[in-house]
């Protein structure tokens, strides 16, 4: 949308949240609340976006790493209407400016969109998003005449015990011709209860001064839901966890058990994917068609191919190729490139290695810093011995080649394609093509030991 600026409120201190950390930095699937709430500001069309921030400032701005994202200080919390004045060299009188709160995660872009549009068609001032709710105590009301026109809102702490009555309340979200923000603002006076100044009082000001104002109905008043508490956080995560799941089930995806599945927003999942108990999908994880995730997996920041199954494990930061199976109790870490066909088995632990088509690691393993080609077999036990206490190596495992079990590949070091390392080696040097390495005591069979032995004792 053009000419459109968002103003996002977060300089509060959150003081019920009983915690270190600024109350917009707290989390839902992964994602701070202020996140959330700028992009759904973005979403909608804000080109630009300022952030007030007051209460541990630093930190706060610190946290968002996002373009188009400009900061305004507030240094004592005078009240909403003086915050939104902290954001004055922002506000331009030919745009229009959202208001919305850092504390307000499940706002959306639809809800938002229509908000503008109405604002536009109707050539308002300013519009405020109102919502019906059985217990207002506490929220500004909005007061309207007999006809039902807007005429102000007042504050709960301000307001008369006729007024208190009114179950229609401010939501906090507003649109704002900017012009009409500016002359309003610098009208703007403190002369109330809690000696704050009111952005609402705004809009009085604006219809006193001729303009028009209007007030639209939410349709949805979770949207609007404010966190001040921890436990209001995980009421706020369990509906976005719930709004998550059911797009992905929408759009092809089946999850066994949605109330025990938690998928970060910007996850991806194609047709088809099953996912099974107790998932936990996070970060930028992109997962292909006629997957079968589960139950019991965790991935971070994953990219899974298509057809793989990925059973009672974890991912991290990796990629997976069509067709290949992990788990269960696989542990692929960070910077892994596995292949398609491949199968990682249980009990196998991958790290900053690429693993080629085809190839086996069925069971028991460390597979680290190594390279290994296609069709590879790693033999129960087979371990990359990568660290020589200081320093990391890299190890090399051509195509085709077999791994006994129980073996040891000391790196630095390159087995060459076809190449088989005899089980229970320990191999320090590179091994050529189609050979077979054995690095291990002969065996020994001493005739008559036991009997020795039993000598010996009596
Ligand atoms: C405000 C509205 C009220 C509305 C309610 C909806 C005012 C005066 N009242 O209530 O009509 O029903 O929201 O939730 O606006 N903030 C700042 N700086 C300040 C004060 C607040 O940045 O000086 C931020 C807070 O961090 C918060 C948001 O503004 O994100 C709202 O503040 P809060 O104190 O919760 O709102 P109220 O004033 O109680
Ligand atoms: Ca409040």
């Amino acid at each position: 949308m053009k000419n459109l600026k968002a103003v996002i409120l977060a300089a509060g201190e959150g003081t019920r949240m009983k915690s270190k950390k600024p109350k917009v930095l707290h989390e839902i699937l992964n994602k701070t609340m202020i996140d959330y709430v700028i992009d759904t500001a973005k979403g909608c069309g804000a080109e630009e976006v300022c952030v007030v921030v007051g209460h541990k400032a630093d930190e706060v701005k610190a946290a968002i790493v996002k373009d188009g994202v400009s900061f305004a200080l507030q240094e004592k919390q005078k009240g909403t209407g003086h915050a939104v004045m902290m954001a004055g060299d922002f506000i331009e009188p030919n745009r229009d400016i959202l208001i919305l709160y850092g504390d307000t995660p499940l706002i959306q872009g639809d809800t938002l969109e229509k908000l503008v549009e109405k604002h536009r068609q109707e050539s308002f001032g300013a519009t405020v998003v109102s919502a019906a709710i059985e217990n207002p105590e506490g929220y500004g009301r909005i007061v309207r005449d007999s006809n039902g026109k807007f005429l102000k809102i007042v504050e709960h702490k301000d307001a008369t015990q006729e007024e208190r009555c009114i179950k229609e309340i401010n939501t906090g979200i507003y649109i704002f011709k900017g012009a009409d923000l500016i002359t309003s603002l610098a009208k703007l006076d403190n002369h109330n209860v809690q000696g704050e100044y009111y952005l609402p009082d705004c809009l009085e000001l604006i219809l006193k001064a001729g303009g028009k104002v209007g007030a639209v109905v939410a349709e949805d008043d979770k949207e609007f839901f404010g966190v001040n508490s921890r436990v209001q956080l995980a009421e706020a995560a369990k509906i976005m966890q719930q709004r998550i799941n059911r797009r992905h089930m929408e759009n092809g995806v089946t999850l066994a058990d949605p109330e025990n599945t938690y998928i970060d927003r910007d996850v991806k999942i194609g047709i088809d994917t099953i996912i099974l108990p107790g998932c936990v999908l996070e970060g930028k994880t992109e997962i292909g068609e006629d997957c079968k995730i589960g139950p019991n997996s965790r991935m971070t920041d994953m990219h899974i191919g298509n057809g793989v199954t990925f059973q009672s494990s974890t991912g991290i930061e990796s990629e997976i190729g069509d067709n290949t199976t992990a788990g269960p109790f696989a542990y692929i870490r960070p910077n892994c490139k596995i292949g398609k066909n491949v199968k990682i088995g249980d009990f196998v632990e991958v790290k900053n290695s690429t693993v080629g088509n085809g190839t086996k690691i069925p069971h028991l393993a460390y597979i680290g810093d190594t390279d290994a080609g296609e069709k590879v077999n790693f033999g129960c036990g087979s371990i990359m011995v990568n660290y020589d206490g200081e320093k990391k190596h890299r190890t090399t495992v051509e195509d085709n080649v077999f791994v006994g079990c129980n073996v040891n590949l000391v790196a630095p070091v390159t087995i060459k394609a076809g190449a088989y390392i005899a089980a229970g080696s320990t191999i320090t040097r590179d091994v050529s093509e189609d050979v077979l390495a054995v690095a291990r005591a002969r065996q020994q069979v001493i005739e008559g030991w036991k009997k020795k032995r039993m000598k010996k004792e009596s």
